[in-house]
């Protein structure tokens, strides 16, 4: 279940907004989509090629929706080789060419969302959750705690998907609410052409 907060001041103490009307109402206002999935036609620990066919129908929806080329699924865990190296892509405010979106499967993260009203969202993901960051939308990531993530993520064009860099120190007002370090990062373990 999602956890959205308005980031007014950096209040870090600000209300949490967990209900599903209220987390969809807060994100539109910086654009961004959410929907709640059903997580029990897989397993948590499925094969990516098994996780790809259970949600074949919510791929294509979003193929339909968004243009959207390929799916994959990343598996994110403290062990991941490379991890700390890649952290720091993410952790600064950024943008993409291409929309952002992922359902998470298991795992936590944060999204940091900066509106073109200079307002900060933030809304922590979980088992779940879909997401969508439109492309150009300036944000940036953080993992939580465990440091593990497995999530399908969508690409309009794998070209597309490098972080463009605002260089606003904006995200240095704020700290990780639910810590780690950053990454959502590129070591896919199935990929599926649309
Ligand atoms: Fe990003």
């Amino acid at each position: 279940m999602a956890r959205v907060k308005i980031l007014d001041n950096n209040a870090a103490d600000a209300t949490a907004l967990t209900a599903v009307e209220d987390v969809c109402t807060t994100l539109a206002m910086v654009g961004v989509d959410y929907e709640r999935w059903d997580l029990s036609r897989v397993s948590e620990t499925a094969p990516a090629e098994d996780v790809l066919v259970a949600y074949r129908d919510e791929i294509e929806r979003m193929k339909q929706l968004g243009g959207y080329t390929t799916a994959d699924v990343i598996d994110v865990t403290p062990d991941t080789p490379g991890l700390d190296a890649m952290l720091a892509r993410f952790d600064k405010e950024h943008t993409h060419a291409e929309d952002e979106v992922r359902f998470i499967l298991c795992g936590r993260g944060i999204f940091f969302l900066h509106g073109n009203d200079q307002r900060v969202i933030s809304v922590e993901v979980a088992a779940g959750d879909w997401i969508r960051i439109p492309r150009g939308t300036r944000h940036w990531f953080t993992l939580c705690s465990e440091r593990q993530i497995r999530a399908i993520r969508w690409f309009q064009q794998t070209s597309g998907w490098t972080p463009e860099y605002t260089d606003s120190d904006v995200d240095q007002g704020y700290e990780p609410l639910c810590f780690g370090p950053v990454f959502v990062g590129q070591r896919a373990t199935a990929t599926i052409a649309l």
